[in-house]
């Protein structure tokens, strides 16, 4: 039988039941202390059957927030909360890696403690508005990083990396996609340094690479991923040559062992690509997880042609807790509410149906 979407893998040392990755999804649901909390539970544990999940988005620190109610690994309460969801999701067979997240610029002082000005590498204002608890307002113009405090937020992530080990997560992700921190620092779109952080691509991959060398001092290299966006325009990101720059990055994290590389392929704002994947991919020796927009038969296609070996999958998973089955089983699929997204209730986040209960509910 021919490798597919359903073929378990090997991903270091641990086994994935298949090739079907949860990919992270901001949804806004966690308690007043940024923990998770019994809700969370039930939707990652529905979703259990993914060969792996990735969690939400998490910060590192209460310094790395940039929305309200997303979950955060650096306090005892969040790490309480999460082991409860990794249990439930384990005790269904389920494997479970949580994203690690500084949001930078992308964030308000109106989320920040004291009310500071978001970092970023340069002090360069984005465009577009923040999500505050009074609504939209403006991103201001962040305030550059002075070169000493860079190792505290590297020390953030560590301590994360270390809280994440301590609940009880099968890994971690490093969030370097996006537009977040680590992003603004790799695209020279939003770096603008002349110190060994900015400047050609070798400094603007140091901050990864510091981020990296710090949580592989916790975890084993092969339980850390890395999520790459190469020309993601999201978060008013742009590089002059991402194709050259992000070929450079990908190769220099081959020395890295890493669990995988996880790439979100093209724009999620003109839905378009111009960068051969594949091609990206051939710098890469380890595990490739392709992301953004697939449906099972793309997917199929991506995994039989080799061009990727796992799929991360974002609005079916969120709409289908049974994703894999239903893909499977070639059975129909929920619509995703989008309306539903971003905060709220258990509706639109743990309401999904099962495609068992969709076809047997009594009509209303
Ligand atoms: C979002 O909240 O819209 C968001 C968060 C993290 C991402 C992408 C989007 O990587």
């Amino acid at each position: 039988m021919s490798t597919d979407l359903f073929s378990p893998i090997t991903m270091g040392d641990i086994k994935l039941a298949n090739r079907m990755v949860m990919a992270p999804l901001t949804r806004n649901r966690a308690d007043g202390h940024n923990a998770p909390h019994e809700i969370n539970v039930t939707y990652y544990q529905q979703r259990a059957t993914a060969g792996l999940i990735i969690t939400e988005a998490s910060q590192v620190s209460a310094e790395g927030v940039g929305y309200p109610g997303t979950p955060g690994i650096y306090s005892d309460k969040q790490v309480i909360g999460w082991k409860k969801v990794i249990d439930a999701v384990h005790a269904k067979g389920g494997r479970i890696f949580i994203q690690l997240w500084y949001c930078g610029r992308i964030s308000h002082p109106d989320l920040l403690p004291e009310n500071q000005t978001p970092v970023a590498p340069s002090a360069i204002q984005p465009e577009g508005e923040a999500v505050t608890l009074d609504g939209m307002k403006a991103y201001v113009m962040p305030r550059a990083l002075k070169i000493n405090e860079i190792a505290d937020i590297v020390a953030q992530y560590k301590h994360a990396a270390e809280m994440a080990k301590q609940a009880g997560f099968d890994g971690i992700e490093v969030h370097a996609a996006n537009g977040y921190l680590i992003d603004q620092f790799l695209r020279d779109g939003s770096n603008q340094r002349s110190d060994q952080y900015g400047g050609s691509v070798e400094n603007r991959m140091h901050f990864l690479s510091d981020v990296l060398d710090a949580v592989i001092e916790v975890w084993p290299s092969n339980r850390v991923g890395v999520r790459l966006s190469p020309e993601n325009s999201f978060n008013a990101m742009s590089d002059s040559n991402p194709r050259e720059h992000f070929s450079y990055f990908v190769s220099q994290l081959n020395a890295r062992n890493l669990a995988y590389l996880h790439v979100l392929e093209g724009d999620m704002m003109s839905k378009s690509a111009s960068i051969d994947y594949r091609a990206l991919r051939n710098h890469y020796n380890g595990l490739y997880m392709a992301n953004n927009g697939y449906d099972k038969a793309r997917a199929d296609k991506s995994i039989h042609n080799g061009d990727s070996d796992l799929v991360a999958f974002g609005i079916p998973f969120l709409a289908n807790p049974d994703l894999v089955a239903r893909y499977q089983q070639n059975l129909v699929l929920n619509d995703a509410d989008s309306s539903t997204f971003y905060g709220g209730t258990e509706q639109g986040y743990t309401d999904y149906p099962f495609f068992e209960q969709a076809t047997t509910a009594e009509p209303a």
